[in-house]
């Protein structure tokens, strides 16, 4: 690994995220308390920078606190309120392209073996669902830097971990579809053709045929098991976790499942129209 001195100098809190605590900005770089997974998340960007992967912060190294240092990705991140461009459809293909792009370069990077088990209540059901290599898994507005009105930088790699193809583009059509009722979505996203949404999107992720045929029973399998997995975390971690708990975030979860039962018949025809 780089030999590398890590500058101190004035800390300027980021916000915006739900969870991070104690995440700040350094001049260039950012500094992360660690992670439950903090070194696969710097095993993962040490090899997107081998690989030339641009999309992703850079890992420094650990701080003199120790903090995880990366580099801070300069450009617009989407806060609350949404900006205006949040739900353009080319900005929507383009966060479509850069995790595909991801998932291209982070492929090679393989499976990992013994990683620390996941934080999730015991005797969740199986999932069937093979891993193909380290997702993403948590590409929300708040996790993309655009340039230039396009995608150009994926951060916030702590929910990474092994799945499938299809799980990450289960989290794509969560958040840039979006997916879940017009009242349960911020202003920005209502009214908006979620079908022709879903198509656009794995047009461009490059969703195989058969991966079509079954992202809508993963997501609402998936989405079962968020809503006792937050609320485990909640009760376990506190923190962020326990603060989006009393907000509301397992109501909203109960909700996206009745519109996802409702509407995948309709989603999943459209993946195929
Ligand atoms: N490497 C980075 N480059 C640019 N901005 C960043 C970076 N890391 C975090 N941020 C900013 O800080 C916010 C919160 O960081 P994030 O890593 O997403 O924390 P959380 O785990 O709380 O979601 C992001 O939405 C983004 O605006
Ligand atoms: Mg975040």
């Amino acid at each position: 690994m780089r030999a590398l001195v890590i500058e101190d100098g004035e800390e300027i809190p980021l916000l915006g995220g739900d969870v991070t605590e104690g995440l700040v900005r350094v001049g260039d770089t950012v500094r992360r308390p660690p992670g439950e997974r903090a070194e696969l998340v710097r095993d993962v960007l040490l090899h997107l920078e081998k690989v030339g992967f641009e999309g992703a912060p850079r890992y420094l190294g650990v701080d003199s606190a120790g903090r995880q240092a990366l580099t801070y990705v300069e450009g617009e991140v989407a806060g609350r309120p949404r900006p205006s461009w949040i739900a353009d459809e080319d900005r929507m293909l383009s966060v479509a392209r850069l995790l595909r792009g991801y998932d291209d370069a982070v492929e090679g990077f393989g499976i990992p073996v013994n990683l620390p088990a996941p934080i999730e209540p015991p005797g969740l059901p199986d999932l069937d669902d093979p891993p193909e290599l380290v997702g993403h898994q948590d590409v929300t507005p708040e996790n993309v830097v655009f340039r230039e009105g396009r995608a150009y930088a994926l951060i916030d790699f702590d929910l990474a971990r092994p799945v499938s193809r299809a799980r990450e583009f289960v989290n794509l059509m969560l958040w840039w579809a979006p997916l879940g009722a017009d009242a349960d979505l911020d202003p920005e996203f209502r009214g908006l053709d979620r079908p022709r949404r879903c198509r656009l999107l794995a047009d461009e992720y490059g969703l195989s045929t058969a991966d079509r045929g079954r992202v809508l029973g993963l997501c609402i399998a998936l989405n079962e098991r968020a809503w006792h997995t937050m609320k485990y975390r909640a009760d376990t971690l506190g923190g962020g976790w326990a603060r989006m708990w009393s907000e509301g975030v397992g109501d909203k979860i109960r909700a996206r499942q009745t519109w996802l039962q409702a509407n995948a018949d309709t989603l999943r025809s459209a993946l195929f129209s």
